[in-house]
Order: structure tokens, then C-alpha cells, then sequence
């Protein structure tokens, strides 16, 4: 759902700052610490309840204030909104009633962030692979959630009777039949999420990709589940399970495997290649989730201009702009968010100079 209007307050060096008739395309651009990334992290916090580059509540708050405050009316009209409090206290609101949880505010404001931290999807380990996959997953089947919290709590209770040991397989079975029912249903899910990625993905690969249509996007369930069901894969691995304390197979040790001809992406790809690559992986996660749902998620796309020449650059942003998605760019100089020649009507421009934001 596209953002009309944007009111920062005390937010990191911006001390007050209003946008509105935000566009499908809207640039941030200003020198270094002039407070663009600011702008993204008071969207990703309305959409993900925290922040993408520190975990402290203060260092949020601007030094001179007690509080922030965000506010973000979106094309619906629904409005939502955070306060953070110093030193502590945090209050998410929805309409002007406090929202229950994190995955409220992913409802109403999916984001897709692509930041030079997004490399990490290739490079990092699997648990950043699966969190995308299961965002995609949480996005178009609402189910997902309850079912994963459900197959979360029973690996627990599993781990906690393995740790005390003594234990055997058959006093052990039946306390897996939660963790089966759910991770059946989770692994499914997953599988047809793939599924739609991998044709959003061949889409964008066919039309932007500088590295051949080599691309290739492997799940892997967490077992073995071309030759055994999970079932099957938890009788085997007891033994393992019981030396070791915990489960070694499972919905928590999916994956996905990227390759370009064969090998990990990371090994072969130059680091604009890999940028695309994650920007193609995201991009493919948006256009999914909308297709599927009709929900339009948000890009916010930091420093455009990093490590991509420009031919790249501009080829990063006609993908972005071609999904008709509303994004968010920063960029150093204007000239970074290269837009001539794209179809994008009236892009939004906003100066920032330290921390106050005009539109030019
Ligand atoms: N709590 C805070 N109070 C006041 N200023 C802060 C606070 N936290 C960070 N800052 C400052 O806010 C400024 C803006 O940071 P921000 O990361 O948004 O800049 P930027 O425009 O994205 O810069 P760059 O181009 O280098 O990425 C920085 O100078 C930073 O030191
Ligand atoms: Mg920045």
C-alpha cells in the first residue's frame, strides 16, 4: 500500500520533517550524514516495528528530544504510527489504536528493503535465506504465522526433552506429531511460495540479468525430502538428535540454494552482479506478494549509486520502476537515481541538508 503522507519527529538528526503527495518514485538526496537513510529507517519502522541498522531505543530518539514520532497516512487512508519514548517505551498504533503485534504492521505496510547489507542474503548464513523466504511465505498465506509459532513452541519442548537425555525414540514419537502436523503445512507453503518466485525471477532474469539465465533457486526443507518425509528424517536422526541435544533436522534448517551455472552465486558473481542478483531476489519477492495478494509492497532502496556502474544502475532502477510499486531512493547526488528515459511519471525530489527535507 503506497504512502500519501510522511511526518518525522526527532527521529536521529531530523528534528521535524513532512512529506506529502509522496509519488511512486521519490528520491532522497543530500551529502553524507544529511539524513536520508533516516527518512527509510521511519518507514521501516511503521512497516517492521524496528530498526534495520541498531537495536538501541535511544539512538533513535534525537539527542536533544525525549521522544520520536512517526506518522504515515497510506493510499487507504489507513494511518499509522509510532512514539518512542526515552527510556524505553514504545507504542505502535493502527488507525489510532495500538497495533498487537509486529505482523499487524507488516500487514498494512509490507517494505522490501535493499540496503548494502542485502548482500548478506547470498553471502550470510542460512537463516537470512529462510527469514526471506518466510517473509514471502507470511505475505501471501496469512495462515503461515500461527503454524510456524505452532511448529516453533513443539521443536522446543523437543529440544528441552533431548538436552535431559535418557529418552527413546518411541517415548520421543509422540510428542513430534505437533511438530510434523505443522512443519508439513510449513513445508508446503514454502514450496509453493518457491514456485512463485522462481517465475517472477525468470521474468526479471530474462529482461535484467547480466549474468546469463544460468540462475538456478534450490529448497531445501531442512532433511532429506527428495527420499524421506519428515517423519522418516526424524527417526534417523535421533540417534544424532540425542548425542548432539537438539533437532538437527527440520523446518528450522531450511534453506535455499542460489546458483549461477551450478555454483553458489556468491563464488562466481563480481559485487555489482550480486547487487543486482539481491535486488532481482527482492524485486521478485514485491511483484510476488503483490500478484498474489493484491497487497503493494514498498521499496526503499539505499544509496542507489553503491557499487553499481552506471549502466547497472539505471538497470536496477527501470526493474524497480517497472513494477509500478512505490519506492523510496537515496542517492548522494540527484544524478544517481538516473530516471531519464524510464516510464515514471513526476518523481518526487526531496533535498536533505542537515536533517531538514525540502522538496525541489
Ligand atoms: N540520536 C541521534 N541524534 C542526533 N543525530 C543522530 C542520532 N543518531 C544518529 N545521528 C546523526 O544523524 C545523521 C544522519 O544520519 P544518516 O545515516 O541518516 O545520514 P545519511 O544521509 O544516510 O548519510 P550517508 O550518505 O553517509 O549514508 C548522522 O550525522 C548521524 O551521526
Ligand atoms: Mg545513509
Amino acid at each position: 500500500m503506497a504512502i500519501k503522507t510522511l511526518k518525522i519527529k526527532d527521529l536521529r538528526n531530523i528534528k521535524e520533517a513532512s512529506f506529502s503527495d509522496l509519488n511512486q518514485i521519490n528520491v532522497i538526496f543530500g551529502k553524507n550524514a544529511s539524513g536520508k537513510t533516516s527518512v527509510l529507517e521511519a518507514i521501516y519502522l511503521l512497516g517492521l516495528a524496528k530498526s534495520f541498522r541498531s537495536q538501541s531505543h535511544i539512538a533513535l530518539i534525537n539527542r536533544d528530544a525525549e521522544e520520536l514520532v512517526i506518522h504515515a497516512t497510506l493510499q487507504d487512508q489507513t494511518g499509522i504510527g509510532v512514539r518512542k519514548t526515552l527510556p524505553s517505551k514504545s507504542l505502535y498504533k493502527i488507525n489510532g489504536k495500538p497495533a498487537q503485534s509486529a505482523a499487524d504492521l507488516a500487514q498494512n505496510l509490507p517494505l522490501q528493503l535493499i540496503n548494502s547489507d542485502s548482500f548478506h542474503l547470498l553471502s550470510g548464513g542460512p537463516g537470512l535465506r529462510r527469514s526471506y523466504l518466510d517473509k514471502g511465505v507470511f505475505h501471501v498465506e496469512h495462515g503461515f504465522l500461527p503454524t510456524w509459532r505452532r511448529a516453533q513452541k513443539a521443536l522446543k519442548q523437543r529440544n528441552t526433552m533431548l538436552k535431559r537425555g535418557r529418552i527413546s525414540y518411541s517415548e520421543l514419537h509422540p510428542w513430534d506429531v505437533e511438530l510434523i502436523e505443522n512443519t508439513e503445512i510449513i513445508h508446503g507453503l514454502r514450496q509453493l511460495y518457491i514456485e512463485t518466485l522462481k517465475q517472477e525471477l525468470s521474468l526479471l532474469t530474462r529482461e535484467f540479468a547480466n549474468f546469463g539465465e544460468a540462475l538456478t533457486i534450490d529448497y531445501f526443507a531442512g532433511w532429506d525430502q527428495v527420499n524421506m518425509s519428515f517423519e522418516e528424517a526424524l527417526e534417523r536422526a535421533f540417534r544424532r538428535d540425542s548425542v548432539s541435544g537438539f533437532s538437527t533436522v527440520g523446518p528450522h534448517r531450511a534453506d535455499i540454494k542460489i546458483k549461477i551455472g551450478g555454483f553458489p552465486a556468491i563464488d562466481v558473481l563480481s559485487r555489482g552482479q550480486q547487487k543486482t542478483l539481491v535486488a532481482m531476489m527482492q524485486v521478485a519477492q514485491g511483484t510476488g506478494v503483490y500478484r498474489a495478494t493484491g497487497q503493494k509492497p514498498v521499496f526503499l532502496v539505499d544509496d542507489i549509486g553503491a557499487e553499481l556502474d552506471a549502466a547497472n544502475g539505471v538497470k536496477l532502477l527501470s526493474m524497480l520502476a517497472d513494477t509500478g510499486l512505490q519506492l523510496f531512493i537515496t542517492a548522494i547526488n540527484p544524478q544517481d537515481a538516473n530516471l531519464e528515459g524510464l516510464s515514471v511519471n513526476n518523481p518526487g525530489w526531496f533535498h536533505v541538508e542537515h536533517g531538514r527535507v525540502a522538496r525541489v
